[in-house]
């Protein structure tokens, strides 16, 4: 992390401390901090920027209740992927055809249970797939997932799902001879990439995909998802949502001929939650600083071993003092942060710039609110760190 983006962190964050301290007063450490109010903002910003999207949020990033609450209350759509997220959604008393099941491979019981439970869109990536829809009612639409490489990704999906596309029309003739609605195409560019050209590239293969099986199969099109992926500044600065929003306009016009999708999951959650962990124990080891932390890799930290993201982290002491004035800022030294298990994997960063640290100290690592808590282990038998809503506003 550049010491710019330091500074621009201590000043976005400094209002908190105090909130901050009160709160590992009263939970102790590790504590994450859920802040409601930005999930809605980060809702805002995508409807600002994804022009005449409908929003389907990924909740498998942080199916957290205030989260799914807010982004219903905010008239945000669900993106889900198992029986269990079906359930989740549905007991917040959603219209189910806000939600679209886009796990491209699962058992028929849970396609049972989805239709069951008012869900009408799923995604396909594979004839087997669209072969479970046969005989199922017509009132169900069928998205085919395409795979677009993108290994400069931090999760690059397609390895995993999405059809080639010069497989994707014998593709979208199995889900018509299964006797449902063939509705469109969607896609998965890669989580947190640093580029929007992805984007503009999958938005121009599908759309020509589109316009081909439109041609040749006489079939109408409706819908084109173009996934999540949106990405995150953790500790270096991504490109900003209006660039991809600018790329979508660039590639179909302002006014679209499809009904456009998204998935987004990290965009939505990432910046709502701050951990706050402690140190527990210092050595030096082979003359270099090591701190043992209370959270790590197992824990909440999962998000640096699963998918290599590495969140800022700051001493919650930096926070102190209401001015910007650099130079009062403390000095930093490169230390190992390592997690609580007693392994040696779980080491959360090295070489990484902290002041001086004691026993006690409190350290704050935000943006983490995608893939961690929910992507944590029980190893060594650690506790899963609770979560508290935070009800200040500053
Ligand atoms: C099908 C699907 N949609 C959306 C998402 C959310 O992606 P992101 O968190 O990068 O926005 C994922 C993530 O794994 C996914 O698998």
């Amino acid at each position: 992390m550049n010491l710019q983006r330091r500074s621009q962190l201590r000043r976005e964050l400094r209002a908190h401390a105090g909130h901050w301290r009160e709160l590992v007063a009263a939970h102790g450490t590790p504590l994450l901090v859920l802040d409601p109010y930005r999930v809605a903002a980060q809702y805002s910003l995508l409807t600002e920027h994804l022009r005449g999207f409908r929003l389907h949020y990924a909740v498998k990033a942080l199916p957290h209740r205030a989260v799914l609450t807010v982004l219903a209350a905010s008239g945000s759509g669900f993106d889900v992927a198992t029986s269990a997220e079906v359930d989740l959604v549905r007991r917040l008393g959603v219209p189910m055809e806000r939600c679209i099941y886009t796990h491209p491979v699962k058992k028929p019981a849970d396609i049972d249970h989805a239709y069951a439970s008012g869900i009408r869109t799923f995604v396909v990536d594979n004839p087997v797939e669209a072969q479970k829809f046969a005989g199922r009612d017509s009132d169900i639409e069928i998205l085919v997932r395409l795979a677009f490489p993108n290994p400069a990704a931090k999760s690059d999906l397609s390895t995993k799902f999405g059809t080639d596309l010069t497989e994707a029309e014998l593709l979208v003739k199995h889900v018509v001879a299964a006797g449902v609605r063939f509705a469109g195409f969607s896609f998965h560019v890669g989580s947190q990439g640093s580029s929007v050209t992805p984007y503009r590239d999958a938005l121009r293969a599908t759309l020509e995909l589109t316009r081909h099986v439109e041609r040749t199969l006489g079939l109408h099109v409706s819908t084109i998802d173009v996934g999540g992926g949106f990405p995150v500044s953790y500790r270096d600065d991504m490109p900003y949502i209006g660039a991809i929003g600018d790329v979508v306009d660039e590639v179909l016009g302002r006014h679209r001929e499809y009904t456009m999708l998204a998935e987004p999951g990290r965009f939505v959650v990432a910046d709502c939650m701050t951990l706050l962990t402690s140190v527990v124990g210092s050595a030096t080891r082979a003359g270099r600083t090591w701190h043992y932390l209370d959270d790590g890799l197992y824990g909440s930290y999962s998000n640096v071993m699963t998918e290599d993201v590495h969140p800022p982290i700051l001493a919650l002491s930096e926070l102190d003092g209401d001015g910007d004035d650099e130079d009062l800022a403390p000095p930093l030294e490169p230390v190992t942060l390592a997690g609580p298990t007693c392994d040696s994997v779980d080491v959360v960063a090295a070489d990484y710039p902290m002041p001086r640290l004691a026993v006690g100290d409190v350290v704050v690592s935000p943006t983490m609110g995608a893939y961690t808590s929910v992507t944590a282990s029980r190893f060594n038998g650690i506790a899963e760190t609770p979560i508290v809503v935070a009800t200040d506003r500053v």
